[in-house]
């Protein structure tokens, strides 16, 4: 009698190449040679090569109800992510009760095909659960955050790689002292609330790698050089004050029409190597709304943003791990009404376009990937 897990793995593993077949014959207009990509062939088997990690943000009802989409995650990636099944609303549907369903399919497939398992978040001003305003006040919210973060990150102690404990914290737009952004944390926990998430999160696992994420930090453009020496002011005053704090995550949400990242992020990760912190590529994928031209054209585009921004991060000898933020444009967050093309047309944002054919970013995204130095051996 085979266990849940060892069904799982089966289903993954056998679903994998028969997966893809099925739907490149239910998609394709005539017959065409498929690529395998699953195997030696996979970003997983690259990225083990050279003692990378990579992956992307998960949906566990998708993990469970859709064997094509199960069988490209176990095949592809030696890392997962929850989108959003471990975020307040996931798992607090109301303030004394916990649901933790979601996040624990995650960490079960997570198991049963030898992945690890980045925690998001346990500190952010966006997605509040709906009791939140009613309920925290200047009086709790500090015996609020640390008991989540201790319930949560207690619950999967040991079996996490790394926690984003706080979220999108700096805002230099905001005005405020040391560009914190405006957040209902700093308002009701006040100013020190970042580091009593790290504190917290670090007695609860102390296994896992406590990371601060945060995005708009890529390019060279005015605003982003600012925000990235906004972050690497926080992460020095917390080292100062013997804040645990193990990680960086670089959110790497990229624009195909804004400048491509350059030197400032490279001196950025350089400084991070410097005072002691690794950093994480946490949710890449590339917003191309704007992008005109044929779809080919705009597969090069993409795929060319691709590779030169994971060439850059791999070879910083701190960046461990590249997630991207799904594995298919069937589910990208940026075919949501606020992102869509004004075409109309879907976004080609991911490695795997939505019939799940490897896009010319799974290309160019492996072909970053052999470009580490080998591992010394
Ligand atoms: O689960 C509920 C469902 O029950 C309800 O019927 C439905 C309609 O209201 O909403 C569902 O929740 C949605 C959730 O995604 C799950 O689909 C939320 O409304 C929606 O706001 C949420 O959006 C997520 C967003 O973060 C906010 O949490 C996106 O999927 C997710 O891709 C996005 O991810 C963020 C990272 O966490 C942080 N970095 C930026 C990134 C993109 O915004």
């Amino acid at each position: 009698m085979k266990t849940r897990r060892e069904l799982l793995t089966l289903m993954a593993a056998g679903a994998a190449v028969a997966s893809t077949t099925r739907i490149w014959a239910q998609n394709s207009p005539e017959p065409a040679a498929i690529p395998d990509v699953t195997g030696p062939n996979s970003l997983r088997a690259h990225a083990e090569a050279r003692d990378l990690l990579v992956g992307c943000a998960v949906v566990p009802e998708k993990l469970t109800g859709e064997p094509d989409y199960a069988a490209l995650v176990a095949s592809q990636c030696n890392i997962l992510v929850p989108e959003n099944a471990m975020k307040w609303p996931a798992l607090r549907p109301a303030p004394g009760k916990f649901n933790f369903r979601g996040a624990d399919t995650i960490i079960d497939f997570a198991s049963a095909h030898g992945q690890k398992v980045r925690g998001h978040n346990l500190c952010w001003h966006e997605a509040l659960p709906s009791w939140f305003a009613a309920t925290v006040t200047k009086d709790n919210a500090r015996q609020i955050l640390a008991e989540h973060i201790r319930t949560v990150a207690g619950r999967y102690a040991g079996k996490l790689h790394s926690w984003d404990v706080v979220n999108e914290a700096i805002d230099p737009k905001s005005g405020l002292p040391d560009g914190l952004r405006k957040s209902p944390w700093l308002e009701f926990a006040g100013p020190d609330y970042i580091d009593l998430a790290f504190r917290t999160a670090r007695e609860a696992d102390p296994a896992a790698l406590l990371t601060y994420n945060d995005y708009g930090i890529e390019t060279d453009a005015p605003d982003e050089t600012e925000k990235r020496a906004a972050v690497l002011a926080l992460v020095r005053g917390m080292k100062k004050r013997g804040v645990p704090i193990d990680a960086i995550g670089i959110q790497s949400h990229l624009k195909a029409w804004n400048p491509e990242p350059g030197n400032g992020l490279r001196d950025f990760v350089r400084e991070l190597r410097q005072i002691g912190l690794r950093v994480f590529i946490t949710e890449l994928d590339v917003d191309e709304k704007k992008l005109e031209g044929s779809d080919a054209e705009r597969d090069s585009a993409i795929a060319r943003i691709y590779r030169d921004y994971a060439t850059m991060m791999v070879a910083e000898p701190n960046v461990d791990a590249i997630l991207t933020w799904g594995i298919t444009d069937r589910y990208t967050w940026l075919n949501g009404p606020k992102w869509a093309r004004p075409d109309g047309k879907p976004q080609r944002c991911l490695p795997f376009f939505a019939d799940y054919r490897p896009a010319p970013a799974f290309f160019a995204l492996r072909d970053a990937l052999d470009t580490r130095s080998a591992p010394h051996s």
